[in-house]
């Protein structure tokens, strides 16, 4: 049986910390970061008010590159594991220590008159600088508060989650701290996500939730969780209607509109009647947009939308989905919903 990770008694409500590689974040006080619009009447919004979202088009130099030895477009699947594989590469910086050593070589070619290297080193800085941003500034990735907020006031009893596209499990987690005594089924068709970036997620980072036998708050960690995760694509699966959350965070935004009814109905098709479905998209705001350009080569491995809460309420309005709750947090839109 695996070794719970022990408990830190710093680890309380209000605890803040900022780690080289991340933030731990606590905090139960205002300001909230969620945006509620979901006094939205979705029924009488028209995509000619709306518009459609915007399309990335600035793609990862990895992604050109496999191209042009492959004499393909890259798969599907493969951008997916190019994308895991660098993305995680970020969660691994010491980020203080590379701004030093990036600046260093920066100087050092500037000094030998190196201009391809300098503007290597400049790419690098700024990759670097926007990184920090992020997430250990604005924490605007994993989002606790702003997920916790969005999370928050379910009707949920020891809940059976189904995490779609699950990457780092992260909001399954959030999830659970929340509704704890539950389990949760991660699903992802790339391995690297099971071995690496759930696999090797931050055992000591908390997780703000509830104690339900008290009413208090509580503290979780990874290990405390009930997880399994499962390496298929989600397209493959065959349970029932026994979840009692369907949940995915960037899934929808990555289906053109000729298959984003195939994405809603893989969030209805496990759900038990009057289970919630969960989903968050990026946002398309300009701060998104240059965080996609600036660091394609992590992110842009393929079709990917930024839109606004009004087009992504719409599309699950469109495809059958009550909406109880609809709002921005820091970098995405996020929608609870009931299948109607
Ligand atoms: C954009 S990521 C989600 C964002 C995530 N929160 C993160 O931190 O990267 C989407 C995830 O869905 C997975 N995915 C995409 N299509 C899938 C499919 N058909 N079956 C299983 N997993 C899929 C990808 O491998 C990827 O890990």
């Amino acid at each position: 049986m695996a070794v719970k990770t022990k408990k830190d008694p710093a680890h309380q409500v209000g605890y803040f910390e900022k780690l080289p590689t991340h933030i731990r974040d606590l905090r139960d006080t205002p300001p909230d970061v969620f945006e509620d619009v979901s006094f939205t009447d979705w029924s009488s919004l028209r995509w000619a008010r709306v518009n459609r979202p915007y399309k990335v088009d600035k793609w990862a130099k990895g992604k050109e590159l496999w191209e042009q030895e492959h004499d393909q477009a890259m798969p599907v699947k493969e951008g997916w594991k190019h994308f895991n594989y660098h993305f995680h590469q970020l969660f691994l910086k010491d980020v203080p220590h590379e701004k030093k050593e990036a600046r260093k070589e920066l100087f050092a070619s500037l000094g030998s008159l190196d201009v391809h290297g300098a503007g290597e080193a400049l790419q690098e800085l700024v990759q670097l600088l926007v990184w920090n941003k992020v997430h250990r500034v604005e924490d605007a990735i994993w989002d606790p508060r702003g997920k916790r907020a969005l999370f928050e006031g379910l009707d949920l009893n020891k809940p059976n989650v189904l995490f779609l596209g699950a990457a780092d499990g992260y909001e399954a987690m959030q999830l659970m701290a929340q509704y704890p005594g539950g389990h949760a089924v991660l699903v992802d068709y790339d391995a690297f996500c099971k071995t690496d970036r759930f696999g090797k997620f931050p055992l000591q980072y908390p997780f703000l939730g509830n104690n339900p036998a008290t009413g208090s708050p509580a503290v979780y960690y990874r290990d405390d969780f009930n997880i399994d995760f499962e390496v298929k694509d989600i397209r493959d699966l065959n349970y029932g209607k026994e979840f009692d959350v369907v949940v995915s965070i960037g899934l929808i935004e990555h289906f053109p509109d000729e298959y984003k009814h195939e994405a809603f109905d893989m969030h209805r098709r496990f759900l038990k009647a009057g289970g919630y479905a969960i989903l968050t998209t990026p946002r398309n705001q300009l701060r998104s947009r240059a965080f996609y350009t600036v660091m394609s080569d992590y992110m842009n491995y393929g079709y990917r939308e930024l839109m606004d809460i009004y087009q992504m309420g719409l599309y699950a309005w469109e495809n059958g989905f009550d909406i109880l709750r609809a709002g921005y947090i820091k970098a995405h839109n996020g929608l609870i919903c009931k299948v109607r």
